[in-house]
C-alpha cells in the first residue's frame, strides 16, 4: 500500500493522520504531489497537516495552525534570519516585507500602494479607529456583533474625542441583502463619519454585503472599514470591488500564516487624513509606509505569507472556499431542523462558507462546549452574548466528513434526537 493509499485507509477510518507522523516534516507530503483529478484531494491535504490525536479540532477561527509544508518554511526562515542577524534586519528586511505585501495585494486585488503587513486585525483596525480625523460631535456607526475590542476601542474614541458611536443589530436570518442594509442605513446621520462593518461576523459566520453597504454609506457620504479578520482565505473577493475606505484582516487565520501577521488596506487618497498608531521615523513620508512603522519585530513572519499565500494557490482559492462552504452546510443541514437544536448561522449559500454556530435550546453555550470536548473529543468555541448562543464551529481544509459526522452525532444525541 503506498504512502496516500495509507493515509486514505487511515481518514476512511476515522484514524488522525496526525498520529502517525512524527515531529520531522519530511513524513508529511507537499502539496506538490497531490493529484488535484483525483477524487480523494482532501484527504491527500489532510495528510499534510500534523494533527492531535486527542480531540477533533473545529476551532480554527482563533488560529488556523499551518500544514507542515508552511511551517518548515517558516521554521528555515527563522534559522536564516538568526544566522544574517542584524546583516538581514538592516539589509533586506524592509524590500523582503514589501514583496510579501505586494504578493498579498495581488492575492486580495488591491494596488501595492494601499496594503501593508500588519501584526493582526487588531492592530489594522485599531489604528484606524484611533487614527481617524475626528471631531467633537461626530457620529459612528458600528454593531454588537463586531468584535470587542474593536467595540471597546470606538468606546476609547468616545471618551477621547467626544464622538458618539451608534449600534445596531445584525439581523441574523435576513430576508435579503436590503434588510441588512437598511438596518444600517437608518441608524446614519448628518453627523456620521465613519462606520465599521463585519465582512463575516466571526460568532455566527454570517457573511455581509458589504459592497451595497458600502455604496449605501457613500451615498450618505460615510466612509466604512470592513473587519475582514475571517474573509483573507476563506473566501474569494477582491478589496477592489468592495469599494471600502479601510479593511482589516488576520492573516494567520484562514489564510494560515504564522501567527503575528495581518494585513490593512488603505484607499489612496484616504492614507494622508489617518494619523499612525504608532510614530515612523518621518511624518512627512504620507505614503501607506508611515502607517506601518511596528519597530523591531518577527521578520520570518513577514517572509513566510509568501509561502502560505503558495500554499493556498496551490489548493486554489476557489476549491477551498466550496469545499469550506460543503463542510460547513454537511453539518449544519443535518441538524438545522432539528427540535431543540438552533443553528445560528444564515441558511442562503451565499451568507456563509466554513464558520457556523450552533446551539441547543436547553443548554447554556458553555456548557455544550464542554460536553462537546469533554465527553465527544470535540473542540469548539462557545459564544453567549451579542444575541448569540451557541457554540462557533470552524473547521479547516483538513476536517473530514468523518469527523463531522461525529459532531452530529454528538449534536443529534444531546438534543435527543435519535
Ligand atoms: C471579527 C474579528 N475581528 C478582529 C479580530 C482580532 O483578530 P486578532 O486577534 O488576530 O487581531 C478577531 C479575532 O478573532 C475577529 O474575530
Amino acid at each position: 500500500m503506498n504512502k496516500r493509499a495509507f493515509m486514505k485507509s487511515l481518514a476512511l477510518l476515522g484514524i488522525s493522520t496526525g498520529s502517525v507522523f512524527s515531529s520531522k516534516a519530511e513524513v508529511a507530503p507537499s502539496l506538490n504531489e497531490i493529484d488535484f483529478n483525483s477524487d480523494d484531494i482532501w484527504d491527500q491535504i489532510r495528510a499534510g497537516y500534523k494533527l492531535k490525536p486527542d480531540y477533533i479540532n473545529l476551532e480554527n477561527g482563533y488560529y488556523c495552525f499551518l500544514p507542515q509544508e508552511t511551517l518548515e518554511k517558516y521554521i528555515e526562515h527563522i534559522r536564516e534570519i538568526n544566522y544574517q542577524g542584524s546583516f538581514y534586519m538592516r539589509g533586506v528586511q524592509f524590500q523582503n516585507k514589501a514583496k510579501s505585501a505586494a504578493k498579498l495585494a495581488e492575492l486580495v486585488g488591491a494596488s501595492t500602494e494601499e496594503i501593508v503587513l500588519t501584526r493582526n486585525a487588531t492592530e489594522s483596525l485599531d489604528l484606524i479607529i484611533s487614527g481617524y480625523p475626528w471631531k467633537a460631535g461626530d457620529e459612528a456607526l458600528v454593531s454588537n456583533q463586531d468584535y470587542g475590542s474593536m467595540l471597546t476601542m470606538f468606546d476609547m474614541a468616545e471618551k477621547r474625542w467626544g464622538i458618539k458611536v451608534n449600534r445596531i443589530d445584525i439581523p441574523m436570518h435576513p430576508e435579503n441583502d436590503e434588510e441588512i442594509v437598511a438596518a444600517y442605513e437608518k441608524v446614519i446621520t448628518p453627523k456620521t463619519r465613519l462606520m465599521m462593518v463585519p465582512h463575516i461576523v466571526n460568532i455566527t459566520g454570517h457573511i455581509l454585503p458589504v459592497r451595497k453597504i458600502a455604496d449605501m454609506a457613500h451615498s450618505h457620504g460615510v466612509e466604512i472599514m470592513l473587519d475582514g479578520a475571517h474573509a483573507i482565505g476563506q473566501f474569494e473577493f477582491k478589496i477592489s470591488e468592495l469599494d471600502c475606505d479601510y479593511y482589516g484582516s488576520s492573516l494567520h487565520k484562514w489564510l494560515s500564516v504564522p501567527i503575528g501577521a495581518g494585513l490593512l488596506y488603505v484607499k489612496k487618497n484616504r492614507i494622508s487624513q489617518i494619523e499612525p498608531l504608532l510614530a515612523p521615523f518621518d511624518m512627512k513620508l504620507k505614503t501607506i509606509a508611515y502607517l506601518n512603522h511596528i519597530g523591531t519585530h518577527p521578520a520570518a513572519t513577514d517572509l513566510a505569507v509568501l509561502n502560505a499565500i503558495e500554499f493556498h494557490n496551490k489548493i486554489g482559492g476557489k476549491r477551498k472556499e466550496d469545499r469550506l462552504r460543503y463542510i460547513q452546510r454537511y453539518w449544519s443541514d443535518q441538524v438545522r431542523d432539528l427540535p431543540g437544536v438552533v443553528v445560528n448561522t444564515p441558511k442562503q449559500p451565499q451568507r456563509s462558507c466554513g464558520i457556523g454556530n450552533v446551539g441547543l435550546e436547553n443548554t447554556k453555550p458553555g456548557d455544550l462546549g464542554t460536553i462537546l470536548m469533554d465527553k465527544y473529543k470535540i473542540f469548539t468555541a462557545p459564544i453567549d452574548g451579542a444575541g448569540v448562543k451557541g457554540c462557533r464551529i470552524s473547521p479547516n481544509v483538513y476536517t473530514s466528513e468523518n469527523e463531522l459526522d461525529q459532531l452530529v452525532a454528538a449534536i443529534k444525541e444531546m438534543s435527543g434526537n435519535y
